[in-house]
């Protein structure tokens, strides 16, 4: 991954741009941005991606597989991303399905997109916003209390040149380890890293009533078994689940 990289000053959304020139690129090509102005995140919400505080990258792979796998891979980028930041001493826990909080707040939001067939992805984009140098007063009012940056965290300067290259590299260790092993591996490394399991929560849905329950386990699909009050048993594919 990153053996191409086409960069910007400031554009729209890296998401955005990988998504309308997925064909033009190969495999593992990166989109990165030093601002954004119309960064999105999940759910159509937008994503703050003010210049020079972040690493605001997506990155364009092209497996060859049935759609249904799609929802793999921002749960392998989450445990990427989670284990370089406890290598960097940052204690980060994985809110399902992919957002990164440190101490209930959230550090690293990943917005996965896809362009395919029936049968097989023609391409998916894996957009990933981190919050790097921030400090408090730079993010909007209505979410600094429950926005962080690793600076805020570490106290101390992080080079992003270096932490995206240490990201890229467990991406590709892990997106390859995912297509000769399949799902399992990840799904235990998630485990390890998650804050979801085992409590009672809220998850909000695009377009539908929200869910009152408790999060069983991560099912080897990335789906989430999910136990409602009444005890019924279901398997919950997409959604947010609300700031512990
Ligand atoms: C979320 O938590 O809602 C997901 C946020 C994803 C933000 C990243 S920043 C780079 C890429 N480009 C976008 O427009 N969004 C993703």
């Amino acid at each position: 991954l990153g053996k191409k990289i086409v960069f910007f000053e400031e554009i729209d959304s890296t998401n955005t741009q990988a998504k309308e020139s997925a064909l033009d690129y190969p495999e593992g090509t990166i989109f990165l941005a030093e601002a954004q102005t119309k960064g999105r995140g999940r759910l159509g919400r937008s994503w703050s991606s003010i210049p020079g505080k972040g690493i605001w990258c997506s990155v364009l792979l092209k497996p060859s597989l049935d759609p249904t796998f799609a929802g793999q891979f921002p749960l392998l980028t989450a445990v990427a991303i989670a284990e370089t930041f406890h290598n960097l001493g940052v204690d980060a826990k994985i809110k399902w399905p992919n957002d990164l909080l440190v101490d209930g707040k959230k550090i690293c939001g990943i917005l996965t997109e896809m362009g395919a067939e029936l049968d097989r992805i023609n391409y998916l984009v894996i957009g990933f916003g981190i919050n790097v140098k921030h400090k408090l007063e730079d993010f909007p009012k209505e979410i600094r209390t429950i926005a962080t940056s690793l600076e805020m965290v570490l106290k101390k300067e992080v080079d992003r040149v270096q932490l995206l290259c240490d990201i890229l590299l467990k991406l590709e260790k892990y997106y390859f380890q995912l297509l000769k092993e399949g799902f399992e591996p990840i799904r235990k490394l998630w485990k390890e890293y998650t804050c979801t399991l085992g409590h009672e929560v809220k998850i909000s849905r695009f377009n539908e009533l929200p869910l009152f329950g408790k999060a069983l386990d991560l099912n080897p699909d990335g789906s989430l078994l999910f136990e409602l009050p009444d005890g019924q048993i279901i398997n919950v594919h997409s959604g947010e689940i609300g700031l512990q």
